[in-house]
């Protein structure tokens, strides 16, 4: 059975800085990913504050936000099967230490917070998430 899902990807700024997007991006499509939108973008504090809302109560929230408006990032709509769950396993853990190898926060996180990529956690907030950058 087909269940075709779309779901939102982030390259933060770590991976940008460092010249990993082309890498990133044939790494998805490698494995069957649509990008069906992308753009570079650079937000706010108060962008990523309202992106990252979810967070709020979290200890990490203002360093969260701060280090996601430091530099270019670069959004993306991917989509395939089980678009969401299947971009959380190529993703790997949140921090890269944990990663299992060959997933991207492996081969190229840094740190918890540098983990180069983001991608939504369910389809309720991939929808939610796609809007937010995506909003036509
Ligand atoms: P991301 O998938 O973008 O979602 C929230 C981000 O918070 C997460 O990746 C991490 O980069 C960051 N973060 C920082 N500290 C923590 C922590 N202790 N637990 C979970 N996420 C953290």
């Amino acid at each position: 059975m087909n269940n075709i899902e779309q779901t939102l990807s982030i390259i933060k700024p770590d991976a940008v800085e460092r010249n990993l997007v082309e890498d990133i991006k044939n790494i998805f499509i490698k494995n069957k990913f649509k990008i069906k939108d992308t753009k570079k973008i650079h937000i706010t504090k108060e962008e990523a504050s309202e992106f990252y809302k979810v967070h709020q109560s979290k200890p990490f929230y203002s360093d969260l936000c701060a280090y996601l408006s430091s530099g270019p990032i670069v959004v993306m709509i991917l989509e395939g099967e089980n678009a969401v769950l299947a971009n959380r396993r190529l993703m790997g853990a949140t921090n890269p230490k944990d990663a299992k190898d060959n997933t991207i926060r492996k081969l190229y996180g840094i740190s918890i917070d540098k983990n180069s990529v983001h991608g939504s956690d369910s389809i309720d907030n991939a929808k939610k998430e796609i809007k937010f950058f995506f909003k036509n």
